[in-house]
């Protein structure tokens, strides 16, 4: 069957995500093809990707090695059953992301998103502490501003008032640490100075309900979808020494920082910081195929492999945890981050970036610029009376200019594919400057 590249006439029935629905259906944006660092309009125009998709397509579009990977894998062998079953792929992602890994981490658990990854990561945190005769340990500590996925225990960590303000009173036995996006720090390039204090409020949850209450504590490393907020200097080095100290597992939640956005495999080598987990999706297959993962020390592992050798030791998994299709998709991309040394490609683009950026300090609107790796926000002031307004009205007055960009609040964030060149920075960072000269 031929499918229609062109705009549908009925756009009703497909209910579309984290979309103003309506707006969009009286005047669609359609995306139809994609190759290297553009996208291909409906209507024939060539947009820049400002964002690698939803911060995932790290590898650039239409990749080869992934694109045959595919394709093989599908006529070889599209499905085997995920649970008691086995097929080799999987296993063979599970190693190759292992070896790209930071040291500590031995074992992965797969899953389809970095919602389904964080759920998985939260699960094993209660379980682990169960194992280990800490059963006690079933709180759970997140962040203000922390964004952690769709599903309830992960909306329930994050920090987002609009999940407290749709879907109710959440899962009990929660807290929150205070958000580090702090006015000091306005205009810093890199990690800012200030901050690092904001730790110490564990040690005050921590007193309030007692170390033997808490199983885990899980943070964004760098808070990507509320705006890009960066850890202060020293800030994640605290966290990790008073989790060990109180016997509280650290998860960093590295669905956007994984994969060289910040110029390392994973945010917790580049900030010098192990958690006991770390959960991840998006880079892992280039989005190519829906994939998460969650990364755990040898230390969590064992302590689920007791108990008679029939049994299952973790009560959970999905359907499709390790699809052999999405592992295929998998191994190729980290294949492709390996061979066209992507992320070091990130670590030596990210001054250019950043001075790019930085430029637009002078520019109309702009409050805050911030940046790491290849990530990079632009705060703007809001519309008095009509927040986040302003800052869609710059994100369709850039893809009116042939650049993607993506929009959180007022904030405008950008990602861009780790094989971006010098000259689409330049564009993308120009049309973005015109566009705020232009926006009201
Ligand atoms: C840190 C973090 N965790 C979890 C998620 C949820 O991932 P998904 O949309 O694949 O469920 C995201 C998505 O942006 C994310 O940034």
């Amino acid at each position: 069957m031929a499918l229609d590249r062109s705009t549908p006439n009925d756009l009703s029935a497909f209910w579309m995500p984290f979309t103003a629905n309506r707006q969009f259906k009286k005047n669609p944006r359609m995306f139809v093809s994609a190759d290297k660092m553009h996208y291909k309009t409906a209507d024939g125009r060539s947009v820049l990707d400002g964002t690698a998709g939803l911060w995932c397509c790290n590898a650039g579009h239409n990749s080869p090695r992934i694109v045959e990977a595919i394709q093989k894998q599908a006529g070889e062998l599209d499905y085997a059953p995920a649970f008691q079953m086995g097929h080799p792929v999987a296993f063979e992602l599970a190693n190759r992301l292992r070896d790209m890994a930071p040291e500590p981490f031995e074992h992965v658990f797969f899953t389809n998103s970095g919602s389904e990854s964080v759920e998985t990561a939260l699960k094993i945190a209660i379980a682990y502490q169960r194992a280990i005769g800490q059963g006690t340990r079933t709180r759970l500590v997140g962040r203000e501003r922390g964004y952690h996925g769709v599903n309830f225990g992960g909306i329930s960590v994050g920090g987002i008032v609009n999940n407290r303000k749709y879907f109710g009173t959440l899962l009990a036995g929660v807290d929150h640490l205070p958000h580090t996006h702090i006015k000091e720090n306005a205009f810093t390039r890199g990690q800012p100075e200030h901050g690092a204090h904001l730790a110490d409020e564990l040690e005050r949850i921590v007193a309030l309900h007692g170390p033997e209450t808490i199983a885990a504590v899980i943070v964004e490393p760098m808070a990507g979808s509320t705006g890009v907020l960066l850890p202060p200097k020293g800030y994640l080095q605290r966290l990790r020494d008073i989790c060990t100290k109180h016997g509280i597992l650290l998860i960093f939640d590295e669905v956007i920082t994984g994969f060289g956005r910040l110029g390392s495999s994973f945010a917790a080598e580049h900030y010098g910081v192990m958690p006991d987990m770390i959960t991840c999706a998006k880079g892992l297959t280039n989005g190519v195929i829906p994939m998460g993962a969650v990364l755990a020390t040898k230390e969590i592992h064992d302590a689920f492999m007791q108990g008679p050798e029939h049994m299952i030791e973790l009560f959970h998994g999905y359907t499709y945890s390790g699809n052999p299709i999405a592992s295929a998709a998998g191994v190729a991309s980290l294949e492709t981050y390996k061979e066209d040394g992507l992320f070091e490609r990130a670590a030596a683009l990210a001054p250019y970036w950043e001075d790019a950026l930085h430029s637009l300090k002078d520019h109309p609107h702009v409050i805050d610029i911030r940046n790491e790796g290849l990530i990079g926000a632009v705060e703007l002031e809001p519309i008095a009376g009509e927040p986040t307004k302003r800052a869609f009205s710059a994100f369709l007055d850039c893809y009116d200019h042939d650049c993607l960009i993506r929009t959180t609040g007022d904030i405008i964030a950008m990602s861009p594919p780790l094989i971006i060149e010098k000259a689409h920075i330049d564009q993308l960072i120009g049309t973005l400057g015109d566009t705020l000269k232009r926006i009201d």
